[in-house]
């Protein structure tokens, strides 16, 4: 099928990409020029582990093309995904402008029937005034000046791709959510969707939107939850670990998304927790449970600095190797990353910070000022009074602990991610802070 995607950032590389993977022609837009000339030679502008070797061979085989103009992809596809930035407002809500100009431009150049499909996250009933700019934009009559006007269908396909693991999550879906107003968008999106042989939810185009909202808030609710419950851990000398492997069991409840931490970042769960609550607010519901899980998530970066300062004592002139940046592993993502949060805060009070990430420097030298980007994890620790680890990279995990101990001027270890291993550093002589684990585990 021939399918154009605009907005080629996260979301619409990807889907790009693996369309083209599962036999689809695949036209991706975009308009920042400088992008589409690196796309077009193969090269993708993000860290995706997986995506690259995927875009240089559709590339090679023509199975992706890549256009800055929307008109253009448009004419060539029946099948329009909009993937476009979706910012948030200062009240939180979502700045819905360049999904109005997508809209706008592809009815200016209808001159066939097409689908148009939200693949950004979206406010609930957004897909009604997608609908409702088409009419008003469609050309008022035909080349031959009649006045039968093209025919075309808005839907609703949310994505559901985790940063870091985005081209296994497409190829492996839990469920495929299409929301459509007629037959044809859904036997389209079906016959789009058919070599990933996944089960379908099909559903109006609001319930669409909504399961998308209600997925990514409940996902943020479990680690807020959690986050909470690490709290009481830590005062009644209790393992917030052993409490999310002994619910996790509980197929009602399920292990995942219950790991303690500094709380959620990325593009996502921050900007949509925030939509949703507003457009909770606009329909005239009061969302108590999300604007707590939104403050227990704010909170949670605050007691983490907190809990440095108590156990450091002074902060002042203290040299704090920060190892991790990315607001998760496996991206160079550094959006909404937590660790801008304690950063600023502990630089705030004076800290000199060393920090190193394996893939997200060049994004934080553009976020972070006036602290020290080392070369490599050992760099960072040299002459430390303390190690944070921020975000759960591999590479830490497998670090030779005996090295970073010597490097350090003071063998302790705050770990915002309950990812290393407590014993065996507490064995090498380091103090070690975790998470809600029952003050020292
Ligand atoms: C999230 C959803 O998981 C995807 O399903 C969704 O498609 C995507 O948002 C989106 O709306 O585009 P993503 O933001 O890439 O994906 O990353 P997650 O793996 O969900 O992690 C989000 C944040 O929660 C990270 O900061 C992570 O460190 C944190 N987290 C996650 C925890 O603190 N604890 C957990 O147990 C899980």
């Amino acid at each position: 099928m021939n399918i154009a995607i605009v907005g080629s950032g996260y979301v619409g590389l990807v889907t790009g990409v693996c369309l083209a993977h599962i036999g689809h022609q695949v036209i991706c837009c975009d308009n920042n020029e400088e992008k589409i000339k690196a796309l077009r030679a193969g090269r993708i502008p993000i860290y995706e582990p997986g995506l690259e070797d995927l875009l240089v061979k559709y590339v090679k085989s023509g199975g992706i093309t890549f256009s800055h103009s929307i008109r253009d992809a448009s004419k060539k596809a029946e099948v329009i995904f909009i993937a476009v930035g979706t910012p948030s407002k200062k009240n939180g809500d979502a700045d819905l402008t360049y999904i109005e100009n997508v809209a706008r431009e592809v009815a200016l150049s209808m001159d066939s029937y097409k689908l148009l499909v939200e693949k950004s996250t979206v406010p609930a009933q957004t897909g009604d005034r997608i609908a409702r700019t088409i009419r008003l934009n469609l050309p008022k009559k035909n080349k031959k000046g009649n006045a039968a006007v093209p025919e075309f269908d808005v839907a609703s396909n949310p994505e559901f791709l985790r940063e870091g693991s985005a081209v296994h999550d497409f190829m492996n879906p839990d469920r495929i959510v299409i929301g459509v107003e007629s037959k044809r968008a859904e036997r389209l999106l079906r016959e789009i969707y058919k070599p990933l042989n996944a089960t379908m939810v099909v559903t109006n185009l609001a319930t669409a939107e909504m399961i998308k909202h209600a997925s990514n808030s409940f996902l943020a609710t479990k680690i807020s939850f959690i986050n909470s419950v690490a709290q009481i851990c830590e005062r009644v000398g209790a393992d917030v670990e052993k409490v999310a492997e002994g619910m996790g069991y509980d197929k009602r409840i399920g292990r995942s998304f219950l790991n303690a931490g500094i709380g959620y970042g990325g593009s996502c769960f921050p900007k949509d927790v925030d939509a949703f609550v507003c457009l909770a607010e606009k329909s005239g519901y009061d969302f108590k449970i999300l604007k707590s899980v939104r403050e227990v998530n704010e909170s949670q970066k605050a007691w983490f600095t907190r809990h440095i300062e108590d156990k450091l004592w002074i902060i002042k002139d203290k040299t704090i190797a920060v190892w991790g940046l990315a607001f998760k592993s496996n991206t160079d993502d550094m959006r909404s990353a937590a660790s801008l949060t304690v950063i600023e805060a502990l630089r705030g009070e004076g800290a000199h910070i060393q920090a190193y990430d394996p893939q997200a420097m060049a994004n934080a030298r553009k976020m972070i000022k006036g602290i020290r980007f080392c070369s490599d994890a050992y760099a960072a620790v040299k002459g430390a009074d303390c190690l944070l680890l921020l975000t759960e990279w591999d590479e830490f995990k497998k670090a030779d602990f005996v090295k970073t101990r010597d490097l350090m001027r003071q063998a302790v270890v705050f770990d915002g991610r309950n990812f290393l291993d407590s014993k065996a550093l507490g064995e090498l002589g380091f103090e070690y802070y975790g998470i809600g684990r029952g003050g020292n585990a």
